[in-house]
């Protein structure tokens, strides 16, 4: 059976726009693990950081992963940027599909976040102090927790969001037929 189609990266990597195309493509369901988190907690991303707290703001993101892992029906889920910092999460996302990283630049993924928080409103709490110093800091210290947990990564430098979703559902194809 097909297993899911599973987008991971930093903030601003394309996981969600990507994610509904490739949905779109594949006539499946699309989950994004934020949207998730604040269904069940009936606050925003940016509310469970100032209320609750990150540790809080992890642990229900733990929980989201587990339940869309564990879904019968074959999805594409694009995973907050922080979820593969925790084995679990990349444990059950390896073992249900196949894990592609989005991959750009500090100075490309700023950009994306600062025309995304343009038009949507600021709603990434980790990026308060300033994006691209940020994600400078994020690509480095995460890099081993992505490579662990991608079966695949796709390079998003310079390509249109049709062009990486072509190349995502290239990669998924090829790998998901070996899983069988
Ligand atoms: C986070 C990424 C965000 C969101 C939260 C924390 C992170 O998701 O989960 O603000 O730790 O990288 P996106 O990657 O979808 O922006």
């Amino acid at each position: 059976m097909a297993g899911h189609l599973v987008l991971v990266g930093l903030m601003g990597a394309g996981k969600t726009s990507v994610g509904e195309r490739c949905a779109r493509v594949l006539g499946r369901g699309f989950v994004d693990t934020d949207d998730l988190v604040e269904a069940t907690a009936h606050l925003s991303v940016a509310e469970i950081f100032d209320t609750l707290g990150e540790a809080q703001f992890r642990q229900l993101e733990r929980a989201a992963v587990a339940d869309v892992a564990a879904s019968p029906d074959p999805l594409v889920i694009a995973c907050g940027g922080g979820v593969v910092l925790d084995p679990d999460n990349r444990r059950a996302l390896r073992n249900a599909g196949v894990v592609i990283w989005l991959q750009a630049s500090p100075a490309e993924l700023g950009e994306r976040v600062a025309h995304q928080e343009a038009r949507d409103g600021a709603a990434r709490p980790l990026l308060r102090d300033g994006a691209v110093g940020t994600l400078e800091r994020l690509a480095l210290v995460r890099a081993p927790a992505y490579e662990a947990a991608a079966h695949e990564v796709v390079d998003t430098a310079g390509r249109s969001i049709d062009a990486v979703t072509d190349a995502v559902l290239a990669a998924y194809r090829a790998l998901d037929a070996e899983r069988a």
